[in-house]
C-alpha cells in the first residue's frame, strides 16, 4: 500500500490544511502504509502550455506528438506515472478565490490525459481509468462556510475536486472540512473537531 500526499498550500507551518494532513499522516505512519509527499509547490510540476495542449489534442486525435509537443507529453506522462503508482491519496486543499489553488488545477491539467486518466467514446462519453483507488481530502477556507450567506462566498473547491476525482474513476472520497477558520468565535473548537475527524479518517483508511 502506498499513499501519496498531494499538498496544495504554500503556507508551510502556517497552513491549516497541512496541519490537518499532518494529523492524518501521524496515524498512517504508525502502519505499514508507505507515505510519499508531493508538495505541488516544489517546482517539479511541469507546465501545461501550448506544447502540452498540442500534444494532448494530437493524442486525442490518434496521432503521435512530435518535437516540443513530444517532450511536453513525456513530462505529463511521468507526472501521471507518479500519481498512478499510489493506491490512495491525501489531498490538502485550501480554498483560493472560491476554488482550488492554481497549482492543483495545473496538476489536474497535466495528468488528465486520454488513455491515462480517462477514455472517451463518441457514443458513451468519458470513462475514468483510475480503478481501486481512494482519496481523503482536507479542505480549508477562512471566510466561506456552508452555513454562511452568499456574502461570505461560494464553494467551487470541493465540488470541482470531487467531480474530477469521480470523473477519473476515484469514487471512494472521504473528507475533512475546516471552515471558516478565521475570525470566528469558535475557531479553536472547530479546529479540534477537524483534527479529530482527520485522525478518525486515517483509521478508517487503515481498515
Ligand atoms: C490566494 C488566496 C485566496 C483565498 N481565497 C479565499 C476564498 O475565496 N474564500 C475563503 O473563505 N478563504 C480564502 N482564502 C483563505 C484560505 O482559504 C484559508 O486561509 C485557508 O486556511 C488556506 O489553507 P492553508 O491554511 O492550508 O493554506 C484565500 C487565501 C489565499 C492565500
Amino acid at each position: 500500500m502506498k499513499l501519496l500526499h498531494l499538498s496544495a498550500s504554500p503556507r508551510g507551518p502556517r497552513s491549516e490544511s497541512l496541519a490537518l494532513a499532518g494529523t492524518f499522516l501521524e496515524v498512517i505512519r504508525d502502519s505499514r502504509v508507505e507515505v510519499e509527499e508531493y508538495d505541488l509547490w516544489d517546482g517539479t510540476l511541469p507546465a501545461f502550455g501550448p506544447d502540452a495542449a498540442a500534444a494532448k489534442m494530437a493524442v486525442f486525435a490518434g496521432e503521435e506528438p512530435r518535437g516540443a509537443a513530444a517532450e511536453a507529453w513525456n513530462a505529463a506522462i511521468a507526472t501521471f506515472r507518479r500519481f498512478d503508482a499510489a493506491d490512495s491519496y491525501l489531498f490538502s486543499v485550501p480554498m483560493w478565490n472560491a476554488g482550488i489553488p492554481y497549482i492543483l488545477k495545473q496538476f489536474i491539467d497535466v495528468v488528465s490525459q486520454p488513455g491515462l486518466v480517462f477514455g472517451f467514446d463518441p457514443a458513451t462519453g468519458y470513462r475514468g481509468l483510475l480503478h481501486g483507488k481512494r482519496a481523503a481530502v482536507v479542505y480549508t477556507s477562512a471566510v466561506y462556510g456552508p452555513d454562511r450567506g452568499p456574502a461570505f462566498g461560494a464553494d467551487f473547491q470541493a465540488p470541482y475536486l470531487e467531480d474530477w476525482l469521480r470523473w477519473a474513476g476515484v469514487d471512494d472520497i472521504r473528507t475533512v472540512h475546516f471552515r471558516p477558520n478565521l475570525a470566528t468565535a469558535d475557531a479553536a473548537t472547530a479546529r479540534r473537531v477537524a483534527h479529530e475527524r482527520a485522525r478518525d479518517l486515517a483509521k478508517e483508511f487503515l481498515q
